[in-house]
């Protein structure tokens, strides 16, 4: 067993973007500023997609031009085609997050395009960010089930994280997307994947649906996994996964962690701060 793992915070984005209440700049602006000062080395915090798409996130310039940006700290921005990748250049993102489904399904109805079709618009992306000097990681959404076609080999998870490292990620991180995936199947997946890349590329992203993540993330740590993202508060889903909760709760993974030994570098009373933040910010009126 290991004695550091990493914590992504991606709660200012993946948590934010499924909440119904059109939260204010100032409160998302305060939210990444504190989380700054917990000891993450990378928080997500924008996405540049199309507000049509997902207005909460429409204001991801302002957000990163609003943040206090913390010494040492990635601010990253999730970025679905060459419109975004421009859009996230001007306004100064840390690192991009291009995002692919290892479902037809899913591909569909969070692209509207087929897995093929997607790969062949994040090649440019991909070229462009190369080009202008930002790091890129890589999502697979669908890693075990997908909410339109069920259940998804393991074999078509591998496929898909080779394609995207093909493409220069720096890492690719693992969506379970729906939060239902079981442990056992969790497993297996990963069997497949660390058989074609190194598990050191590899980060494990679990929602918590059917409140397994923390098992998930135990199974991902025996197959050599050390990087976990996870959501202060357990904001999220995925407006595009009908049922999918949260991601695993960045202070419940943290007091998990640290009760099996195994630093974060992460400031606890920060964390459980910033968690406090995020719960009032999805209950306040609108
Ligand atoms: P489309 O409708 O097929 O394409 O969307 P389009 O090119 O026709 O664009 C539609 C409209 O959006 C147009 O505007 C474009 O100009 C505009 P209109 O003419 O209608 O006024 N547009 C943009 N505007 C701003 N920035 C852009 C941009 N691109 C187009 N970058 C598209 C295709 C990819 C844009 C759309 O499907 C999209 O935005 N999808 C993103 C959906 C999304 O954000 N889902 C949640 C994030 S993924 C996730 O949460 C999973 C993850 O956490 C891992 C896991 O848990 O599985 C990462
Ligand atoms: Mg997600």
């Amino acid at each position: 067993m290991t004695d550091r793992v990493e914590i992504v915070e991606v709660g200012p984005r993946d948590g934010l973007q499924n909440e119904t209440r059109l939260i204010p700049l100032a409160e998302k602006i305060a939210l990444v500023d504190l989380l700054g000062t917990a000891g993450f080395r990378r928080i997500e915090v924008a996405s540049f997609v199309s507000p049509r798409w997902v207005p909460q996130m429409a204001d991801s310039a302002q957000v990163l031009a609003g943040i206090a940006r913390a010494p040492g700290v990635s601010y990253m921005a999730l970025v679905p085609n060459l419109r975004g990748l421009e859009r996230a250049l001007a306004a100064g993102a840390g690192e991009g997050a291009i995002f692919v489904s290892a479902s037809e399904g899913f591909s569909r109805a969070n692209l509207n395009c087929s897995i093929d079709e997607s790969f062949d618009r994040l090649a440019p992306v991909a070229a462009e960010a190369r080009a202008a000097g930002l790091p890129l990681r890589g999502y697979v959404s669908c890693v075990t089930d997908c909410p339109y076609d069920g259940p998804v080999a393991p074999a078509a998870v591998a496929a898909v994280v080779a394609r995207l490292r093909a493409l220069g990620v720096y890492e690719v991180s693992l969506g379970e997307t729906t939060g239902r995936g079981l442990p056992e199947r969790v497993g297996q997946m990963l069997a497949a994947v660390t058989s074609e890349v190194p598990a050191a590329a590899l980060a494990g992203h679990f929602h918590d649906t059917s409140g397994r993540a923390l098992e998930n993330v135990a199974v991902a740590l025996e197959q050599g996994l050390r990087v976990f993202d996870a959501a202060v508060g357990g904001l999220g889903g995925c407006p595009y996964a009908p049922g999918a909760k949260g991601n695993v709760a960045t202070e419940r993974l943290l007091g998990w962690l640290t009760g099996q030994g195994i630093e974060t570098g992460l400031d606890a009373d920060v964390v459980a701060r910033a968690a406090a933040m995020a719960q009032s910010m999805r209950h306040a009126p609108a």
